[in-house]
């Protein structure tokens, strides 16, 4: 392909840790890459709890994306080795396993369920009674009914990632641009750079749209590529373990209550993480009281203790979701073109993997096989495109991808 003059190979437009890691893998690759962002290492991956579940998250409907979600989780111990050492810095990457545990009869059932859903898939997880819970978990409610224990559905901590992926980008010789990039620029049918709000133009060869739930925000583009995605808020809740009470869990516990997901995150150096809610409520941020008190509640369900704990910072960010919950990873119909976002519940767990497809796609022209199934050309083609174009309050804008 040629390079523009004066311009980059790449412009990843988004720093969160999707444009991050499209541009180390891109700088890696040899090709002169450059991200447009008013804040890298912003956004979504500020607020969320980083499991990495492509196990315990399994739903119906969605096996094709579970392939993508189980190589991206086994390609996460290397991926981390080599980002710290890239880096100099840690990721909060820890092998922990998760358990998912039952209430009541009705989330007994509905486990039961996924465990038989899980084994249909080839996936480990192994089914305890509530005492056999406890016995691993002591702090577990003494009602939980029973649980599925799975071993390889880890954690790691995306503030870190993020700042340890800025740093490798920096190192691999990646070009921070800190705006907001406004309009696309098209040139003989062709994607040919950004326009940022200062006015500044930026050129590249070609273009990598990954702004979260903003995608579909950058002005210029064509209908027919606007990016189908839309945000999906989730408030997520900080608490901090003192020396005392350690261990509290050692492990991800989580749990299904009154329909709501609700997870506990416990880091080595003493953050519980809690979280989240799920709510259509377009770009609004707003930490709400009913927010805060429907993820203590349900967390204090399945551990009483933890309403002893300091309670350090609550935060929303918005999930960029796509129709089928599945990320667009690919070219555009607009040549030069080419999407990384739409990733939804699962943009930590797909970083790796991201990383890896979008450098084959920007060297090669090709998309690597598995991920073929999540190019964008799927919503072209099946007419099912809901392409977000709602006014975003100014502060939104920092709200980058997942
Ligand atoms: N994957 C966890 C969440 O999106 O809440």
């Amino acid at each position: 392909m040629g390079r523009a003059a004066d311009g980059s190979d790449v412009l990843v437009v988004g720093g969160g840790l999707i444009g991050l890691v499209t541009a180390w893998r891109s700088a890696q690759r040899g090709l002169r890459t450059t991200v447009a962002d008013p804040e890298p290492g912003g956004g979504a991956a500020q607020v969320a709890a980083g499991m990495l579940a492509a196990v315990t998250e399994l739903h119906h409907g969605e096996q094709m994306l579970l392939g993508l979600n189980v190589a991206s989780a086994a390609r996460y111990p290397a991926f981390v080795a080599e980002l710290e050492e890239a880096s100099g810095r840690g990721t909060g990457f820890r092998a922990c396993g998760t358990l998912s545990v039952a209430l009541d009869t009705d989330d007994r059932a509905h486990l039961r369920e996924l465990h038989a859903l899980q084994r249909r898939s080839g996936l480990a997880s192994e089914w305890l009674s509530g005492r056999e819970c406890r016995r691993l978990e002591p702090m577990l409610a003494p009602g939980v009914r029973g649980g599925l224990r799975v071993d390889g559905d880890h954690q790691v901590d995306p503030r870190r990632l993020t700042a340890a992926l800025v740093t490798a980008c920096e190192r691999a010789g990646v070009v921070f641009r800190r705006g907001w990039a406004e309009r696309l620029s098209v040139t003989a049918d062709r994607a040919a750079g950004v326009v940022l709000a200062d006015g500044a133009r930026l050129d590249a060869d070609q273009v990598v749209l990954a702004g979260g739930s903003l995608s579909g925000r950058l002005t210029g583009l064509p209908e027919e590529v606007l990016p189908p995605v839309r945000p999906v808020k989730g408030q997520v809740l900080r608490l901090r373990v003192p020396p005392v009470y350690a261990p509290f869990l050692s492990r991800t516990v989580r749990a299904v209550v009154r329909g709501s997901h609700v997870y506990l995150v416990p880091r080595a150096d003493g953050e519980l993480v809690v979280g989240a809610t799920s709510e259509e409520m377009g770009w609004d941020v707003t930490v709400t009281a009913g927010g805060v008190y429907e993820l203590l509640r349900d967390a204090h369900e399945l551990v009483p203790g933890i309403t002893e704990l300091p309670l350090t910072e609550t935060r929303a960010g918005l999930r960029p979701a796509s129709p089928d919950n599945a990320p667009l990873l690919g070219p555009t119909a607009l040549p030069g073109l080419h999407l990384a976002t739409g990733h939804h519940r699962n943009g930590v767990l797909l970083t790796p993997v991201t990383g890896e497809v979008m450098a084959t796609l920007l060297t090669t022209g090709e998309v690597p096989e598995l991920a073929q199934p999540f190019t964008p050309a799927r919503f072209a083609a099946t007419g099912s495109r809901e392409p977000v174009r709602t006014s975003v309050p100014p502060s939104a804008h920092q709200e980058q991808p997942a």
